[in-house]
């Protein structure tokens, strides 16, 4: 028997919420109290032994439908760093070729006792259909072009933790922002923290009526560069048909690439992210990516503190009565 499906918890867990589904829903004390425990779970990190036992007994299932090498390892990791059991189960390798839908292969894998499922699907709203259909906890890994709440998050806590701050910075999101989940997943959480978001690319490649999102849009990138406390360099995404919505690689990389050049017009302090995968010479040229203002690698460390809270407060036992959502006392 399956546990009842609802959006609450079965058991009190130290955040209240048993999904993460998208950065949309959360408020701005909400996506403070993640970062703030994820905080604490970088110190984690930089111990010599760098597991706790806090999800000790709790499965987590990683439900990959679409390709992925950042996002999925780090998951496991984090799982495995909080000694939860994980176990990956990838489309390709599984009953869904034979034909069994989407739902009934949840419901198996929740049968097998998985209390969070972490999904990515190529649908925008897969796993908020999911969160109607299973009692595990959902998390979003990426649903289509539609949210990405974790890389948002590891997005958030990368340029916190290297600005001291995210109210006030002016963040440029650079690139194919119609098919990026991780720019939605920017936009709502940025923006609620109070950073002013500049959406900068081709205008085939931006949404008409994103300023309705509270954002500020811009088609020349050398104009708003001088202006940016933060650049988040998005990847064009190839493998969603492409050919017409710019002439030629080398015209996007003379109007949008990220070159030491076009870094000297910024800020002396510009911070520069990439979620990757990176086009090397496509969005930012190799120097850029391994110089002095690029946190790229610092967002992969945090997105494991990011996961690993996310983790704890959607299953972990809450040690409050109620829903708390201070970070966690961490024992060795
Ligand atoms: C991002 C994604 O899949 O949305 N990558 C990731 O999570 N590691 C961004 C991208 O694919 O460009």
């Amino acid at each position: 028997m399956t546990r009842p499906s609802n959006d609450s918890p079965a058991e009190p867990t130290p955040w209240g919420r048993k999904h993460l589904l998208g950065l949309e829903d959360l408020s701005k004390h909400e996506i403070e109290a993640i970062l703030n425990t994820a905080d604490s779970f970088v110190e984690v990190s930089t111990r010599s032994r760098k597991k706790v036992p806090t999800l000790l007994g709790r499965v987590v299932f990683n439900l990959f439908f679409e390709n992925s090498t950042r996002t999925r390892t780090s998951f496991s990791l984090a799982a495995k760093r909080l000694s939860a059991d994980t176990q990956d189960f990838t489309a390709s390798a599984s009953s869904i070729s034979k034909g069994e839908s989407f739902i009934d292969t949840a419901k198996n894998i929740e049968a097998m006792g998985a209390d969070v499922m972490v999904v990515r699907h190529p649908t925008p709203g897969a796993p908020h259909l999911l969160s109607k259909h299973v009692g595990a906890s959902i998390i979003n890994a990426g649903d289509g072009a539609h949210e990405h709440p974790t890389q948002g998050l590891l997005d958030m806590l990368t340029i916190r933790r290297a600005k001291g701050r995210i109210e006030g910075l002016t963040v440029g999101l650079v690139g194919d922002i119609s098919h990026s989940r991780v720019a939605r997943s920017n936009i709502w959480g940025l923006t609620k923290l109070g950073a002013h978001v500049i959406l900068c690319g081709p205008p085939t490649l931006v949404p008409r009526g994103m300023e309705r999102l509270g954002c500020e849009v811009a088609y020349h990138l050398d104009n708003v560069l001088p202006r940016l406390d933060v650049v988040n360099v998005l990847r064009i995404q190839f493998e969603r048909d492409q050919r017409s919505v710019f002439p030629s690689i080398a015209e996007y990389f003379r109007l949008y690439g990220m070159t030491q050049d076009r870094i000297k017009k910024g800020k002396p302090d510009l911070l520069l992210l990439a979620p990757g995968p990176i086009n090397r010479g496509v969005e930012l040229t190799p120097e850029v990516a391994d110089g002095p203002h690029s946190a790229i690698l610092d967002q992969v460390t945090n997105g494991l503190a990011v996961r690993m809270a996310v983790l704890y407060l959607l299953s972990g036992k809450s040690e409050t009565k109620g829903a708390s959502v201070e970070p966690p006392a961490l024992a060795h």
